[in-house]
């Protein structure tokens, strides 16, 4: 056995070169999926107060920012809507003329290149919060999958270039996969919210889409944080209802979820660096407490270490740029 003082494990951290070298993880913007808020009006740019950097753009604002976004490297973007009005049945949410639909329409046409990927729930447009159709107090699961169908077909024809579920309602991916193939949208991929639990680390989002349960928590249809088992029979039934890619959200409290995801399952894998998480070291920084830009990286290459390959994050955009002065 080997072991000091002929081996020395210094020798491999003595200068930049060498650690480099001996790297074992590395963070390319390749990788990075920016989630973005689109809301209605001109000239919009109304900062997000918990998300610090983050912003609610009208349409011809996040084409601009969408801009800056593709010459920093970033493939993707992960948009969100801001309905004119909420309704029971979150109407905006499938209209061929909403605002996701619209943003869609105008980065396609400004950033070809851009992947766009829509968020597929109900919770940003319904009155009550919730990510589903209410019957009786209770969010109907197959209500539901019609209209998440619906956003989805709307989305795809608005020109989206991938869908994203996140209703955690059961049958999404396979109603979303029916309703694609039988409109001969064949060829867009669906990437799953497969494990998504039911997190406080969604905070700052809700204040940001307005879109926190009027009446009880998300607990019927999320993921319970206690359990990991559980979350690769999400991660299963997604694949088996036709998920391209399958995700795990959030990201830095369930970094044993996604490692136990890579060594399971032989699909691309995302995680959801989430607003909670964003926002805890927005606050810190801001503070003097933690250096931003280093906790940052030394979290999403943790994200990335535990076998994500795909990182949605709010700080993807300042990811970019602190790679690219690195260069
Ligand atoms: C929609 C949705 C949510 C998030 C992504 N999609 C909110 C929720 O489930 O309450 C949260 C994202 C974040 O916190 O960054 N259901």
């Amino acid at each position: 056995m080997l072991g000091y003082p002929d081996m020395r494990l210094r020798r491999l951290r003595g200068n930049p070169a060498i650690r480099n070298m001996a790297r074992e993880t590395r963070l390319s913007p390749a990788e990075f999926v920016y989630p973005m808020f689109v809301t209605h009006g001109e000239g919009v740019r109304t900062p997000i107060e918990p998300m610090p950097g983050c912003f609610h753009f009208s349409v011809d604002q996040l084409t601009e920012e969408v801009g800056e976004i593709a010459d920093l490297g970033v493939p993707a973007v992960l948009l969100f809507g801001l309905p004119q009005e909420k309704d029971a049945l979150g109407t905006e949410g499938y209209d061929p003329e909403g605002i996701v639909q619209e943003a869609i329409r105008a980065i396609k046409k400004s950033t070809p290149d851009m992947m766009v990927i829509t968020d597929v729930c109900m919770c940003e447009y319904t009155d009550h919060g919730h990510c589903g159709v209410i019957d009786n107090e209770q969010v109907d699961n197959d209500q539901t999958l019609e209209l998440l169908a619906r956003t989805a077909i709307s989305h795809a024809q608005a020109g989206a270039d991938m869908v994203a579920p996140s209703a955690m309602m059961d049958g999404q991916v396979w109603a979303i996969r029916q309703a694609l193939n039988d409109q001969d949208y064949t060829e867009i991929p669906i990437m799953g919210y497969a494990a998504k639990y039911s997190s406080a680390f969604y905070g700052p989002f809700r204040v940001a889409a307005n879109s926190t349960p009027q009446f009880g928590d998300r607990r019927s249809y999320q993921m319970d944080p206690a359990n990991s088992r559980m979350a690769m029979r999400e991660i299963e039934t997604d694949i088996a209802e036709g998920a391209d890619i399958i995700m795990v959200k959030p990201a830095m409290a369930y970094l044993d979820v996604i490692k136990m995801a890579k060594d399971r399952f032989d699909y691309p894998l995302a995680a959801y660096n989430v607003s909670g998480e964003y926002s805890m070291i927005k606050a810190a920084a801001k503070q003097g407490w933690i250096d931003e830009k280093n906790a940052t990286m030394e979290l999403v290459t943790a994200i990335k270490r535990a076998g994500a390959d795909i990182i949605l994050s709010y700080h993807a955009k300042e990811m970019a740029q602190w790679l690219k002065a690195a260069e």
